[in-house]
């Protein structure tokens, strides 16, 4: 799982699944580029990191139609990029009866919309390292569903057949593309999911879980293992990390 000198690029760095990733990263020795909106906390992520010429872009991610010619001008500045590891997302969490298209659109930018358009950037001749590999960060909730969760059930599973079909539309570009679908950690989602459920919810939760909450670090090292020279033969994938979830 080496990735010495490689550049890795993390969204959500700021935060969460992706800062654990960038970490783990960089202790794989990866010149990673943290992306995120939020520069303080991108600047927290960059002190955590093992090494040196790291870099921080902060970017809105929601600005899905910039986003191929962005990743161009990080190649001027990092080099090619080796991989992607996406995990910036948003949650909503609104019974249908009170959701609005706007919110719809909006969850579907972050989610998936931004998803498609790093694949289209990271397609481009020179963005790339003469190929590579991209790990979109999906969730369970893209294989099973919630009630008051459809819009997010509706992103991450639109995840999951985008990863089918853009591994077999890259592979001849030398691109693997995966997905990683997690199942509930304890981080600041969470926190926000805590003030919308009751006590009695979330030990609900948990109980569905055999192997309790996971930790971001969990999700990182399935992120790193496809990501690295250890998913080779990978494509196509959505590797569930779940702490048995969905095993029911
Ligand atoms: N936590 C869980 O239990 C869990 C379970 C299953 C799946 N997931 C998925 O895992 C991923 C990461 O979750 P997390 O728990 O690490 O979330 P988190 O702590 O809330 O972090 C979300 C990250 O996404 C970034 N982000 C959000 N919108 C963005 C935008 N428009 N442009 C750029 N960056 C944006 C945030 O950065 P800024 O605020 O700096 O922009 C932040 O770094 C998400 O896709 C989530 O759906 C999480």
């Amino acid at each position: 799982m080496d990735m010495t000198g490689k550049v890795m690029m993390v969204t959500g760095a700021s935060s969460g699944i992706g800062r654990d990733t960038a970490v783990l990263l960089s202790q794989l020795g990866a010149r990673v580029v943290l992306v995120g909106r939020n520069k303080d906390r991108l600047s927290q992520t960059l002190g955590m990191l093992q090494g040196t010429r790291h870099t921080i872009e902060a970017f809105d991610l929601a600005n899905t139609d910039a986003l191929p010619e962005w990743m161009k001008s990080i190649v001027q500045k990092s080099g090619s990029i080796y991989g992607i590891a996406h995990c910036a997302g948003t949650q909503l969490m609104l019974p249908v009866r009170m959701l609005k298209s706007q919110q719809v659109e909006e969850v579907l930018r972050t989610n998936v919309v931004s998803a498609i358009m790093l694949a289209k950037g990271f397609r481009q001749r020179g963005v790339n390292d003469a190929g590579g590999a991209i790990v979109f960060v999906s969730s369970v909730m893209g294989e099973v569903g919630a009630p008051g969760r459809s819009v997010y059930c509706a992103s991450k599973s639109a995840l999951h057949a985008l990863t089918k079909s853009l591994a077999l539309e890259l592979a001849k570009d030398n691109i693997r593309v995966n997905c990683v679908a997690p199942g509930t950690l304890r981080t600041e989602m969470l926190e926000e999911a805590q003030s919308l459920l009751t006590a009695t919810q979330i030990a609900e939760i948990e109980r569905m879980q055999p192997l309790g909450f996971g930790a971001p670090r969990d999700v990182a090292h399935a992120l790193a293992f496809l990501l690295a020279e250890t998913g080779r033969w990978i494509t196509g994938s959505v590797l569930i990390v779940d702490g048995g979830y969905t095993a029911h």
